[in-house]
């Protein structure tokens, strides 16, 4: 069984993420992703949910920043929905800034309300002018962005995706974000 919540939660994102998606190998991810959601695995998520400061702050703005385009609205009024019933964490290696005006939510993958090890499916917030430092992992990353920011991958330039902009971040590739005048959302799915 999945949560109501989850289960609206992760249809929309994937309807909204194959919509925006502009790169080949993020469509052939998103459609590996969908297959692989398919199979629940059992058991329960922990249900200590809690909202840090960050996330109280800055995610209404967020929301209310984001353009409400047709595929992007049902995933908006999706993330309000089940932000209250995430675990929202803050990134244990980084500096006390980033502790403070950071916060992830893992819904799907290792340790997430839907623990499995095969998809990673969760949010990034920023509050303002911050810069989220680089970091790499194995599995392909797909993001779509719900608000401004700039972003870069694998090479020093940054480029600003806008809201509903999609890009493809390969296993392995360098990657980070930062915000501007605005807090910055965005939602990311990786396939291991
Ligand atoms: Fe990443």
């Amino acid at each position: 069984m999945r949560a109501d919540t989850l289960e609206t939660f992760l249809s929309v994102a994937l309807d909204a993420a194959e919509h925006h998606a502009t790169d080949d190998r993020s469509r052939a991810s998103l459609a590996m992703i969908r297959e692989r959601l398919s199979d629940i695995p059992p058991g329960e998520h922990a249900a200590d949910a809690e909202m840090p400061p960050v996330v109280s702050q800055w995610l209404g703005p967020a929301l209310r920043n984001a353009p409400q385009a047709p595929r992007l609205a049902p995933l908006l009024q999706a993330i309000r929905h089940i932000a209250p019933e995430l675990r929202w964490s803050p990134k244990p290696s980084a500096s006390e800034e980033v502790r403070e005006r950071h916060a992830n939510a893992m819904l799907v993958g290792p340790g997430g309300w839907e623990n499995r090890p095969d998809v990673w499916i969760g949010l990034s917030l920023l509050a303002p002018d911050l810069r989220y430092p680089d970091h790499d992992h194995a599995p392909e990353e797909t993001y779509l962005v719900l608000s401004g920011g700039e972003f870069r991958v694998g090479t020093p330039d940054w480029f600003t995706p806008g809201p509903g902009g999609s890009f493809y971040v390969p296993p392995g590739y360098e990657h980070a974000m930062r915000s501007g005048e605005e807090p910055l959302l965005a939602l990311w799915m990786l396939k291991a």
